[in-house]
């Protein structure tokens, strides 16, 4: 393979994955089916004929194991049940078996960097018990000048405040990156990968086709547990991320398991770059077959990181073209597209424009996702083009990252009350994605019988998806014909990807060429017309030759030299 090009354009290694449009969902605000308010897997099994309908390849469901809630799930007190919430096990085979008899795939979420406090290892390792005491990371503080308990180390928590909680029974202090409720696990004690390891092949054996590894970068932490030294938040993480063992943990990982299945796995991770990214992926990697970076996630953040209020909020395009640039041409392994998920703002809010254009902008988005390189995954709601919601106060949000950030900022003094960071959570809130899924106009916008366990965005009337698929030119078509698009063209899934006009202000251009299949695909990102000479660019095609396969507008242009493109215009060519 050369270096600089991610795939060899005649002799595609394929794999179903590559091949695959994935579709995420966020069970708790996809579809209740018993009326209790909260989405279940009864409400997953019934819309399977809706993400067929759509296209849909792969589902990546987020957490359904037993778990008490304090992140929605991501706080697991035992692997191998579902919490009643959600339904049982019978009820989690039934949905396994739909989705394989439409010849659809399930990857379900590994949340193994931590547990729930109330997941029985962690129970028995604070009394001590000489089989689990070891299974956490637990040390002994300090005492400031007055005499009073400090933590271990500096690290801070992602929900905010000390990544430290003292326990009152052991007499020692936990280590939790996430919230208290998530005590990290020790990945050094050999038993506790073994433990991990059964869990894996547990659910392998069910069935499953692949596994979404949550916070999968910060499973190593760092002898001596050093204290962070810059003031990125949370503090410590160039300490606990990409930590000194974390490859061997996951290549131990991927032979004792993955290694023996037609499984397809997917990490996450921030602070990654390409770079960083291709010692998981490459030949020497770890196993691993796809990752999801935060580099463009990181774009219109702070210079603190995500969860500072201050300085964040802009974002350009040649910047934006840069960063997805770098992965489409230098990573040594599978990419994995997303704009959004359950942990980040709407993504027609935030990259698109979601009041004059928010149906031109969300197809663009839809074209960009799902004409470049790398498995794509859509996530509920992007195929109707939902948007961010209003929050008036504090108490209307649900997501402990985002009240932790607001806390830590009261706490420093830096604002008087919380309102003032209104700006803050109404452009960064995880709340956004977590709205329930607007189905119909009907009361709750068809998501339930009862009272949500969120409220729903205001704007179900005029977004859903019963309107959604009775309109021909809705967003909802367009994500259907993009996807029925992408399976017909393997330019588009194994092609090699080329930047064209990279310092354009307003449009994003590039080619997929997989031998003579030749595609262009021109986004105009932007809410102003801007026109583009195809002429002036490196590449060597005829440009009066152009064939429109797919565009968001009527009448595409196709004919002069210079092209002029209408607001949030996305094209895609034959030439
Ligand atoms: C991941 C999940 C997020 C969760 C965190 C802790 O980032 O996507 O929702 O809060 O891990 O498990
Ligand atoms: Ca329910």
């Amino acid at each position: 393979m050369a270096p600089n090009s991610t795939v060899s354009s005649d002799t595609p290694d394929r794999q179903w994955w590559k091949e695959a449009v994935a579709y995420q969902i966020y069970p708790r605000s996809f579809n209740d089916s018993n009326g209790d308010g909260i989405g279940d897997i009864r409400g997953i099994t019934e819309k399977v004929d809706y993400l067929d309908s759509l296209g849909i390849d792969v589902v990546w469901l987020c957490p359904v194991y037993q778990s008490p809630q304090a992140d929605n799930g991501y706080d697991i007190s035992d692997y191998r049940s579902i919490d009643e919430q959600f339904g049982t096990m019978a009820d989690w085979e039934a949905l396994l078996e739909a989705l394989h008899a439409h010849d659809m795939r399930l990857l379900m979420d590994l949340v193994v960097n931590h547990t729930s406090d109330e997941h029985e290892w962690f129970q028995r390792s604070r009394r001590g018990d000489d089989a689990y005491k070891d299974y956490y990371y637990w040390r002994d503080g300090g005492e400031d000048e007055h005499g009073n308990p400090t933590p271990p180390n500096n690290w801070g928590s992602f929900m905010g405040g000390s990544a430290w909680t003292y326990d009152e029974l052991r007499e020692q202090w936990y280590l939790h990156l996430y919230d208290e409720k998530q005590p990290d696990l020790n990945w050094r004690n050999p038993d506790v990968r073994d433990e991990i390891a059964s869990l894996v092949e547990w659910w392998l054996e069910k069935g499953i086709d692949g596994f979404r590894l949550d916070a999968i970068h910060v499973i190593s932490k760092p002898e001596g547990l050093p204290n962070g030294t810059t003031d990125k938040k949370p503090i410590g993480s160039e300490e606990f991320s990409h930590g000194p063992r974390v490859h061997d943990y996951l290549r131990e990982l991927y032979d004792r398991t993955f290694a023996n299945y037609d499984v397809v796995t997917v990490g996450e991770m921030g602070e990654t770059t390409v770079d960083i990214a291709s010692e998981y992926l490459g030949e020497e990697g770890d196993g691993l077959d796809m990752l999801f970076h935060f580099e463009h996630m990181d774009i219109d953040v702070g210079p603190r990181g995500r969860w500072d209020p201050e300085g964040g909020g802009e974002w350009s395009l040649p910047e934006f073209k840069r960063i997805m640039s770098r992965w489409q041409t230098q990573l040594e392994g599978w990419n994995a597209q997303y704009l959004g998920n359950h942990d980040q703002p709407r993504i027609v809010s935030r990259f698109g424009n979601d009041g004059t254009y928010r149906g031109e902008s969300a197809k663009l988005l839809a074209t960009f996702l799902l004409t470049t390189h790398g498995t794509p995954f859509v996530y509920q709601g992007e195929e109707i083009g939902m948007t961010n919601a209003e929050f008036e106060s504090l108490d209307e949000l649900d997501d402990p990252m985002m009240i932790g950030a607001v806390e830590d900022y009261l706490a420093a003094g830096k604002a008087d009350s919380p309102e003032e960071l209104r700006e803050f959570w109404n452009t960064q809130s995880r709340d956004h994605a977590r709205t329930p899924m607007q189905w119909s106009d009907d009361e709750h916008a068809g998501f339930t019988d009862g009272k949500p366990w969120f409220p729903v965005n205001e704007n179900y009337r005029d977004i859903n998806v019963e309107a959604a698929r009775d309109d021909e030119g809705s967003v909802w078509h367009h994500y259907r014909e993009l996807i029925n698009f992408r399976h017909d063209e393997d330019a588009l899934v194994y092609g090699e990807y080329s930047l064209l006009l990279p310092d354009h202000e307003q449009v994003y251009a590039y080619t997929r060429v997989l031998g003579d299949d030749r595609l262009l695909i021109v986004l105009n990102w932007s809410e102003d017309p801007a026109t583009i000479d195809l002429g002036r660019t490196e590449v060597d095609f005829d440009f009066t030759d152009l064939s429109v396969c797919l565009s968001n507008y009527e009448e595409t242009a196709t004919e002069s030299d210079e092209l002029l493109f209408r607001p949030y215009e996305a094209a895609i060519y034959r030439y």
